[in-house]
């Protein structure tokens, strides 16, 4: 039996080994990347209207987790994005989507619990109740299921094949408006 938990940023930061070890499990980072991931994840905490879903065994062991914030000036993602969105659509595209937005920053499901409605629930569960005009996201941009889940509950594509600064991988920019359809 799984459910779903809202967790503050409290918890999360108390709890950032056990979000590490879905995240590891899921996306498999080089070994040496982890500590970095950690350090970002647990600044991520202390941003505004933070929030986070974990999907827990009933022994209260996560096997999913999903968390995202309202993206502010100041944020490196936030200004990243902002800035190209802007370059490549003007700058009231970039005012539209990242002006009052949901960032959602992680969203990983344990590979032996996905394909089961937990993704699905999460980025439901994120979205719903949420003040902000859109949710945003950046994603491999590849076919992956991670494209295919936000595709489905409405998410487009404002930039592809983006290379961060100081990366190589190509992701995907999605936004949506809130609330979710259906
Ligand atoms: C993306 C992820 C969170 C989805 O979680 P999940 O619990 O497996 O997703 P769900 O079971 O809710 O399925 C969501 C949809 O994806 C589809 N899906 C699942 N695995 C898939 C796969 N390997 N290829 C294509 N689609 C797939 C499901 O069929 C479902 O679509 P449907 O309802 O139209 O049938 C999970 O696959 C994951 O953790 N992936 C690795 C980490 C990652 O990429 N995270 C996202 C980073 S932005």
């Amino acid at each position: 039996m799984i459910g779903l938990r809202r967790i503050g940023p409290d918890e999360f930061t108390l709890r950032l080994d056990a979000v590490l070890r879905v995240y590891t499990e899921a996306m498999n980072p080089p070994a040496d990347q982890v500590a970095g991931r950690r350090l970002i994840m647990g600044n991520h905490a202390t941003h505004p209207a933070f929030t986070c879903l974990f999907a827990e065994l009933s022994d209260g062991t996560p096997v999913g987790i999903a968390y995202g914030f309202h993206g502010v000036p100041g944020q490196w993602w936030h200004d990243v994005v902002r800035r190209a969105l802007a370059e490549k659509h003007g700058e009231g595209s970039a005012r539209g989507w990242l002006g009052d937005a949901l960032e959602l920053a992680e969203i990983h499901v344990h590979p032996d619990y996905q394909g089961k409605g937990i993704g699905r629930a999460m980025i439901t569960g994120m979205c719903a109740g949420r003040l902000e005009r859109t949710a945003v996201l950046s994603t491999r941009d590849q076919p992956t299921a991670a494209r295919h889940l936000y595709r489905s509950v409405g998410f487009v594509d404002l930039l592809t094949q983006f290379v961060f600064p100081g990366g190589h991988e190509r992701y995907a920019i999605l936004g949506t408006v809130l609330p979710l359809d259906g």
